[in-house]
């Protein structure tokens, strides 16, 4: 039989209702907890959620206080307030924070994998880990799985293949200052940028494409949820089956790493035991230098949190 699973979610708003339902799609949980500082919200989610039940893979749901989450595999934080038409993630830092450490103090004596979502989603992630003292490799921010997601998305449809058979990965900040590794971006073992018709312009215009997504979404509909309950849920069945995977995604670096201590994404490897081993690719010097820019820019978001 399959181990049982049981994930808490702590925060019902847009995404945490979109984990939700991917988690429950997935089959990769037998019980959901959900949370809400409207406690009624979460009740409303459960109580919705259980009503299709005869329709995904056999789990209950309820609602339930942080508390009531301490024997779960895993928690996802997706508490906090979304952006705004035209705001940045990082605007969204001086609220988020005050909420992310009430939760991260809760969080202490957790023995499961914390998975991040809310935003500006690399600082949080770093101050969640510092105010739960929670092991780094156990404290993990969605970061730029999302952003590889939507770039290889758009490169499926520019060159007419399926997203998972382009290799192309978006590292650094959830954000304005995310990197784009095309100089080692690959087709079916071709150098992407040897593809026919390939091009600079290409490039510049897909790098926008992905670093303004959100907002092309957020004006129109007023915030993101699908994509990023899909990656949300995936990265739990990955992490909950050891797969051992390696994805871009954030957590506090290594001293070792030479980028300092902030959260960003990289290439990590997951498994049941977090996000345990950081891969630093091969990167241009001006691929380089703009994730370094993109390091600044967290620790300059980290330095001005009054703590
Ligand atoms: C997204 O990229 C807003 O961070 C959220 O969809």
């Amino acid at each position: 039989m399959a181990s049982r699973k049981s994930i808490g979610i702590i925060g019902m708003g847009w995404v945490g209702s979109s984990v939700a339902i991917s988690i429950l799609h997935a089959g990769i949980a037998n019980e959901l907890l959900l949370h809400d500082i409207k406690t009624e919200i979460a009740e409303g989610e459960a109580m919705d959620l259980s009503h299709g039940s005869s329709f995904y893979p056999t789990a209950r749901v309820r609602a339930a206080s942080i508390d009531d989450m301490m024997n779960t595999d895993a928690i996802v934080i997706a508490a906090g307030r979304g952006g705004k038409p035209g705001e940045t993630r990082l605007q969204l830092l001086n609220e988020n924070v005050i909420i992310a450490r009430d939760i991260a103090l809760k969080l202490k004596n957790y023995q499961g994998i914390v998975v991040v979502v809310s935003n500006p989603v690399d600082v949080l992630t770093y101050f969640i880990q510092k105010f739960s003292g929670l092991p780094e490799a156990r404290v993990i921010g969605t970061g730029t799985m999302l952003d590889t997601a939507r770039l290889k998305e758009i490169l499926g449809k520019t060159l007419d293949l399926d997203p998972r058979s382009v290799h192309a990965q978006v590292v650094g900040e959830h954000g304005d200052s995310e990197v784009v590794l095309w100089s080692g971006a690959t087709v079916g073992g071709k150098e992407l940028r040897s593809w026919p018709g390939w091009s600079q312009k290409k490039e510049t215009l897909i790098t926008e494409q992905v670093r303004t997504a959100a907002q092309e979404i957020i004006k129109r509909k007023g915030a993101t949820n699908h994509a990023i309950g899909l990656v949300t849920a995936t990265l739990l069945k990955w992490i909950l089956r050891g797969e051992r995977r390696i994805i871009t995604l954030s957590r506090v670096q290594p001293d070792a790493s030479g980028l300092g201590n902030v959260a960003i994404s990289l290439p990590t490897i997951v498994g049941t035991d977090g996000a345990t081993e950081i891969l630093i690719p091969r990167m241009s010097d001006a691929e380089h230098e703009k994730l370094n820019a993109s390091v600044e820019v967290i620790r300059k978001a980290i330095a001005s949190v009054d703590q």
